[in-house]
């Protein structure tokens, strides 16, 4: 990456009053959680997205898709947060008026210290009744067992709680990052392959608004051609370089 685009990042940063900082799995990829879209790595390289992460693959085979989802949960749950997450949590610190919106489902931009983190993809370590809605607590057996557990209340079964294809994000989430993306005046794009809707509309928004937008992605993306400054390779290393 050329000094001077560094430089200039650091200085519409510097000058920036509102912040929207805009995650995807990328962020995460230091700590060793995979992304999704990666040639090699990537989890939709190696599974079926149809079959694990829709209503209608849950339908078919719920103890398969639970079973995968206890995997990735297990994954996250050994995964600390990168010098990436830990460089937010201090531009957070600097500028009270940051608003994080997050695409992934793991917990690390809040165990490096991010506070009020708009989760737009749901949360891995959650479950709810696919029925009724009823938040569940799951306990170790549950966690161990080869089938995902009934809700006490209908009995229906207990799902993971995050968005799955062909689902809507939850109205209020969304509401609330679009305005975000209105008012800022810069938004921070890190590690977001920018092919998910509606969360991909959101650098788009904050742009067409008139907000500066850098991009932080080791490889090149639809977002990094739409960015001001595109700052290339890894979170882990460039937000450090960023932020200080
Ligand atoms: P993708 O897997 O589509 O994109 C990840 C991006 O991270 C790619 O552009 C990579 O180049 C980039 N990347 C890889 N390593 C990186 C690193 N060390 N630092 C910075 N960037 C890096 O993931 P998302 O855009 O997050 O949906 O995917 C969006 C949604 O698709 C996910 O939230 C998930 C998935 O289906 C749900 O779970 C509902």
């Amino acid at each position: 990456m050329a000094p001077d685009t560094l430089r200039a990042a650091r200085n519409h940063l510097a000058a920036a009053r509102h912040i929207v900082v805009f995650t995807g799995a990328g962020v995460s990829a230091e700590s060793g959680v995979p992304t999704f879209r990666d040639a090699q790595t990537g989890l939709w390289s190696r599974f079926d997205p149809e079959a694990l992460a829709s209503p209608q693959g849950f339908r078919a085979d719920p103890g398969l898709v639970w079973r995968w989802y206890m995997w990735r949960l297990h994954l996250v749950e050994a995964a600390r947060p990168n010098p990436g997450h830990l460089a937010l949590v201090r531009l957070a610190t600097r500028l009270p008026d940051l608003t994080l919106i997050t695409q992934n489902v793991d917990d690390l931009h809040e165990q490096a210290g991010s506070r009020d983190v708009l989760h737009l993809h749901g949360n891995l370590a959650r479950f709810r009744c696919q029925g009724c809605g009823l938040p569940h607590q799951l306990t170790p057996t549950e966690r161990a067992a080869a089938e995902p557990p009934t809700c006490s209340i209908c009995t229906e079964r207990v799902r993971p709680h995050v968005v799955w294809f062909g689902e809507e994000l939850d109205r209020q989430l969304l509401n609330q990052a679009w305005l975000a993306a209105e008012q800022c005046d810069l938004m921070l794009v890190v590690g977001a392959g920018g092919m998910v809707y509606p969360a991909a509309i959101l650098p788009r928004v904050a742009r067409q608004a008139g907000a500066i937008l850098i991009d932080i992605n080791p490889e090149p993306t639809q977002l990094s051609e739409l960015a001001h400054l595109y700052l290339q390779g890894p979170a882990g290393q460039i937000l450090p370089q960023l932020i200080g």
